[in-house]
Formats: C-alpha cells, sequence, structure tokens
C-alpha cells in the first residue's frame, strides 16, 4: 500500500491546477455524477471549508468537504425546499455535513475513505464541532459510527426511501442529541442536491 499524505485543500477558488485533479478524480468515482460544480462554488463561497485531499505517491487519490453548517429550531409548518435563513431562529449548534467523498477507483480499499474521515473529524474536533451529518451509504458511513434517525431534519426534504441515508455522529458523546433542522451554505441550499 502506497504512504498516503492527508492535506487541507486551502479555501478559495481552486487554481487550476487543482481543479484539473479534482475534477479528475471525481469523474472517475462518479461517472454518472457531476459533483465538480458544488466543490467550485464551496470553495469560492464558503470561507471556513474543511477540505482535505489525500494524496498517493504525488497524486490526488482522494478528497471530502466538510461543510460549515448550523443546527438551527425548526420553523412550523410544512416546507417543500430549503429554509431560508431568516425564518430559522434560536440558538444555533455548530455543525458540520460531510460530503462529497472520493477515493479514486485505483486506491479504493486502502483505508483512504476511512482516513479522510479520520483527518475531517480531528479538524472538527479542534475546531469545538461535535455533531457531523452525512446524505450518503449507511452500510459505508455506519462503519465509520454514523447513525440514522437523528432529530435533526436534512436542509431539504428527501424522498422517503432516503431517510435512512441521512446519517449523523456525534464526535462528544456526552453532549445531548440535537434537534432542529440543519442549515447549510448557499451551495448546498438547491434542493436538487437532495433528491435523484
Ligand atoms: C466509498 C468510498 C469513498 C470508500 O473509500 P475507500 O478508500 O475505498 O474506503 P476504505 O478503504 O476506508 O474502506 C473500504 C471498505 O469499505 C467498503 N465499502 C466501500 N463502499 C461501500 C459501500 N457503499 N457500502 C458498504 N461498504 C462499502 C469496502 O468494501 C471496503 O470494505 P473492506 O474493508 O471490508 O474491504 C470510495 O469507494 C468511493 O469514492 N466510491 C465512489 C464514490 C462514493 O460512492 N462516495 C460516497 C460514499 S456514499
Amino acid at each position: 500500500m502506497p504512504e498516503i499524505d492527508i492535506a487541507p485543500l486551502a479555501s478559495g477558488p481552486l487554481t487550476p491546477v487543482e481543479a484539473a485533479e479534482v475534477e479528475a478524480l471525481y469523474a472517475a468515482a462518479f461517472p454518472n455524477e457531476d459533483l465538480f460544480p458544488l466543490i467550485r462554488r464551496l470553495h469560492e463561497e464558503v470561507s471556513d471549508l474543511v477540505s482535505l485531499k489525500a494524496m498517493a505517491e504525488g497524486t490526488l487519490a482522494g478528497h471530502v468537504i466538510f461543510t460549515p453548517s448550523t443546527i438551527e429550531a425548526r420553523p412550523a409548518g410544512p416546507r417543500s425546499g430549503p429554509v431560508p435563513e431568516t425564518e430559522t431562529a434560536g440558538r444555533a449548534t455548530p455543525a458540520a455535513l460531510l460530503g462529497p467523498l472520493c477515493v479514486a477507483p485505483e486506491h479504493q480499499r486502502q483505508g483512504i475513505g476511512a482516513a479522510l474521515i479520520r483527518a475531517g473529524h480531528d479538524k472538527l474536533n479542534s475546531l469545538e464541532v461535535a455533531h457531523v451529518f452525512v446524505l450518503g451509504d449507511p452500510a459505508y458511513y455506519g462503519r465509520h459510527g454514523f447513525v440514522p434517525g437523528s432529530n435533526v431534519e436534512p436542509p431539504c426534504p428527501l424522498p422517503e426511501h432516503w431517510r435512512e441515508a441521512w446519517q449523523w455522529f456525534t464526535l462528544d458523546p456526552k453532549l445531548p442529541a440535537p434537534h432542529g433542522i440543519l442549515t447549510v451554505p448557499e451551495p448546498w441550499r438547491d434542493p436538487a442536491l437532495w433528491t435523484e
């Protein structure tokens, strides 16, 4: 197994070289989805993004983003899209949204995904962010302690059969379980990202 080096990708616009490498990585790992526009926007618009790259022998082998978010009191009434920030009120609890996570096909099953998640959690710990949310395969994220069924709603309504894919992990089990709705920065507020 090659030596893996995990390092931050600085917030702010990706350099042309970074953009080309990240776009190629995601195209290889997600051939049926184009996540690069989201990644580009997150880098351009979210100042305190936790974006980590895994390098193996000088090439980009994996990448993950943890987006700073907050858990807000849930506004009353039904909704069909993201909750406008003006409608959320109350004491906000810091949290993070994990995703996307990606490992190059030729480097999968070498522990890189796990190492990226661990490194992100270490960084969040240092920022005193205790709650992490993800929309992803429970068979994978369950291996990393994520569980479905939290009392925090996703930023946009999910298809019913994705309920189990909305998962939570706490870095501080002594804290009370959070309640509310996850409020995310603008690039994540597109309902199309939360449905099939
Ligand atoms: C999912 C992904 C990030 C895992 O990265 P990785 O570096 O291969 O992960 P790790 O090496 O830490 O863990 C590999 C283990 O997870 C398992 N695994 C990978 N994807 C899985 C899934 N969707 N469900 C269950 N187990 C999964 C592998 O079978 C392997 O199991 P093993 O250790 O028993 O052999 C990577 O496969 C990937 O980028 N896939 C395509 C994109 C994707 O689906 N990303 C989001 C995940 S919902």
